[in-house]
């Protein structure tokens, strides 16, 4: 035992060092102290080889994909990775029950066999700082005013720096809490196309048991490739279409990754909320996420119940499954965190280290007080909000149904033919996705466990009640299943939206007074009308409220602490950002600790054939079981290295984004965050908080071995 000792230390030294890898940086203001950090920590890259306007540069690789997620460019053709589950709408959708490429993989074996999809990517070209223009414009403006004026604002620089002619577009973001505004101009392409994928088994591997957890043996990625006109510019799809080349791509690390190791990611955080106030604290554990929770509990099981019974409802409902699932787990999650490590605490401590200062200060000093009267005003009506989003909106018809009140607004304002009839063909158009994607059986238990559950769980006083006694007047006593369901069956009768020659005569000839007979829609119109007059103004007042709150507050935390401020990054704001940190191990909870590596060995552990979540194809157990491992072996674990973590700071928006060494090569795909940590958005940690990677050696062993795609490696630039 005592022989041990010092190497014990050393390990537990090395592991558990505190990395201090908070930071979700702008990529054109690394600035000397963040960059001189990166060096010392291992970046051998120059500050232009990263960000550059002028020269090619690594950003130029980094891409938004599709509306939440990143890519990166790794060949000379346009080639992209991404993860499976960015990829995973497109994957469905390229899917029949023929050509099922979800479950069973797919890889083009040469350009032709590329499948069109309806994604587009943009490529950041410039960061610029309107700051100065913006501020002037809003003068001393507050409140409402102040919300508005500033819309305008952006609306003008945004046109002012966009070019449609050129598929340029402009968007200016609002940073450290509206504080300082930037504006990044992208070029979107519009012709992508799906190169590859591995089978759902491999690219969800572990599911959603798995989900938001470490240790990790997911293949989460997927392959798609950039298309451009012949002068390589953004075009839409045209067969006559060629790869785009763009200015820089990723070269690939067969290397691997050791502990302690520098890596950064690059990509698009879409949110955080990092000075969010105690009191939102305490909504969110309180109510908001809770509330979520238990309706998204709901209707999960009842897709579920359908899903399992018939692969044909499973392709349909997969990928909105998905979506719903994973920030199901994640709300749970960070509830749970938020309260164990009492981030409320935390955070009420800071603000009161901050009103001391700001006695006497007439910009700050009512901060506190007027917030905590706000949440006060405010909190009796949260849950009816997210019931009302959550709720009403989470059964598919009703929330199509609700998409009917634009041509209600029309036809009540006595809008001219032109205007109905152009607003018509667009809810014709998108009624006929909505049937592609529904699923009656399970949407229907969705609507009335749903509608049930509003009346028993949400204020009486807050209620549609008119819409509640016709129930009761018709089916009976709203405290039993049975009226909701048969309420329910009759909306899915008698509705217009599933019946196509109701549906026709409805549309030749739209009437104010048919639709608001029409069953489905009389549902939404009842919990929208109520909505609107009751909850939204007053959510409208609290969120201008709050809003301008925390961006006093963020101005008088910086403003209190000048030398902190100039080191402070902002939120997240889904704008592209740099975070570096390093690989490394954890432990989890008392006398347990994580490796920083997943192998193929824990594959063959959690394989349970014929599982939802952890069965797999025939030829990857005897590939693994054979250690065929061929030029991706890990030399050290004299395995296949699957997973690996890193301390690096990033949140959702961020899947699919790239893990680069020093040398800016790629060693593997981010694609989740860690339970343990799951408060991130909120309060960063910094001894717990841990990205999840795919390791790029095992997306390539998928793509070749199991995949037999040499096409795609040969593209690549591998590195020795
Ligand atoms: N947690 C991952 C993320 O938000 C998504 C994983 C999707 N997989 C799933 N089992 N739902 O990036």
């Amino acid at each position: 035992m005592k022989k041990n000792f010092l190497f014990v230390l050393l390990a537990l030294s090395m592991s558990f060092k505190s990395f201090a890898d908070e930071g979700m940086w702008l990529p054109q203001l690394l600035g000397k102290q963040v960059y001189a950090d990166m060096v010392k920590k291992g970046l051998k890259m120059t500050a232009e080889q990263l960000y550059s306007v002028n020269k090619n540069s690594l950003k130029d690789a980094i891409i938004i994909f599709g509306g939440g997620c990143t890519g990166e460019i790794v060949s000379p053709e346009g080639l992209i990775f991404t993860n499976h589950h960015c990829g995973y709408g497109a994957i469905a959708g390229a899917s029949t029950m023929d050509h099922n490429y979800l479950r069973d993989g797919f890889y083009a074996k040469n350009k032709a066999e590329e499948i069109k999809t309806n994604l587009s990517v943009q490529f950041l070209l410039k960061i610029e700082d309107v700051t100065k223009e913006v501020l002037a414009g809003l003068g001393g403006l507050s409140g409402t005013e102040r919300v508005s004026k500033q819309a305008e604002l952006l609306d003008a620089i945004n046109a002012r720096y966009s070019d449609a002619s050129k598929s340029i577009q402009a968007r200016v973001s609002p940073v450290f809490k509206g504080n300082q505004f930037l504006v990044f101009v992208y070029e979107i392409y519009k012709d992508i196309r799906l190169v590859g994928t591995p089978p759902e088994s491999v690219g969800k591997f572990g599911g959603d048991s798995d989900n938001w957890e470490w240790p990790r043996h997911t293949g989460d990625f997927s392959v798609f490739r950039v298309y451009a006109n012949k002068q390589n510019k953004p075009a839409t799809y045209d067969p006559s279409n060629v790869p785009m080349k763009p200015k820089w791509f990723l070269p690939i690390s067969l290397k691997g990754v050791k502990e302690g190791d520098f890596a950064m990611i690059w990509g698009y955080p879409g949110g955080t909320n990092r000075y969010e106030s105690s009191y939102g604290i305490k909504l969110a554990t309180e109510v908001n996420n809770p509330t979520l929770v238990e309706l998204r509990d709901v209707r999960l099981k009842y897709m579920f119940e359908q899903m399992k019974k018939d692969p044909a409802v499973k392709l349909k409902l997969s990928s909105s499954y998905a979506g719903i699932a994973n920030y199901w787990k994640f709300f749970d999650g960070e509830t749970k965190q938020l309260l164990k490590y009492d981030v409320f605490g935390q955070k009420a401590a800071a603000e009161e280290k901050f009103q001391a200062w700001a006695k006497g200060k007439p910009e700050y000093q009512n901060i506190f007080s007027d917030w905590k009267a706000a949440y006060k005003d405010w909190t009796p009506y949260a849950k009816s909000r997210v019931y009302f989003n959550e709720g009403i909106m989470g059964s598919s018809l009703i929330s199509f149904a609700a998409s009917l009140a634009q041509l209600q607004r029309s036809l009540k304002s006595g809008a001219s033919k032109d205007e109905i009839s152009k607003i018509v063909k667009d809810i014709d158009q998108r009624r006929k996705g909505f049937l592609e994607g529904e699923d009656k059986p399970s949407d229907q238990n969705i609507l009335a466990a749903l509608t049930k559950m509003f009346y028993e769980n949400v204020d009486k006083s807050q209620l549609p009640g008119a819409f509640y006694e016709d129930v009761q007047n018709k089916y009976g006593s709203l405290n039993t299943d049975e009226p909701y369901k048969k309420y329910a069956a009759d909306v899915f009768k008698n509705t217009m939206v599933f019946d196509d020659a109701k549906w026709n005569d409805f549309i030749a000839n739209p009437t104010l007074a048919a639709l608001e007979a029409d069953a489905a829609f009389k549902h939404a119109d009842a919990f929208i009308t109520n909505y609107v007059t009751h909850i939204s103004p007053k959510f409208q007042k609290f969120n201008t409220l709050n809003n301008e709150l925390g961006r006093l507050y963020l101005k008088g935390v910086m403003a209190m602490n000048p030398a902190k401020a100039a080191m402070m990054y902002p939120d997240a704001t889904f704008t592209m950002r740099v975070s570096y940190g390093a690989v490394g191990a954890y432990k989890p909870r008392d006398a347990v600790s994580y490796d920083y590596v997943t192998t193929s060995k824990g594959i063959l552990e959690k394989y349970k054939p014929g599982d939802y979540e952890y069965d797999l194809p025939a030829k990857q157990i005897e590939l693994l079981k054979k250690k065929d491992f061929g030029q991706y072996a890990d030399p050290v674990r004299k395995d296949l290295v699957v997973g690996f973590i890193t301390s690096n700071d990033i949140t959702g928006g961020n899947s699919g984004s790239p893990v680069i060494n020093g040398k800016g090569e790629l060693l593997g795909l981010a694609f989740d965050g860690n339970y343990e940590a799951l408060s991130h958005k909120l309060a960063f940690d910094k001894d717990l908080n841990r990205t999840i990677n795919v390791d790029i050696r095992y997306v390539l062993w998928c793509i070749d071995k199991l995949g037999g795609a040499k096409n795609i490696i040969n593209e690549l630039k591998l590195m020795r």
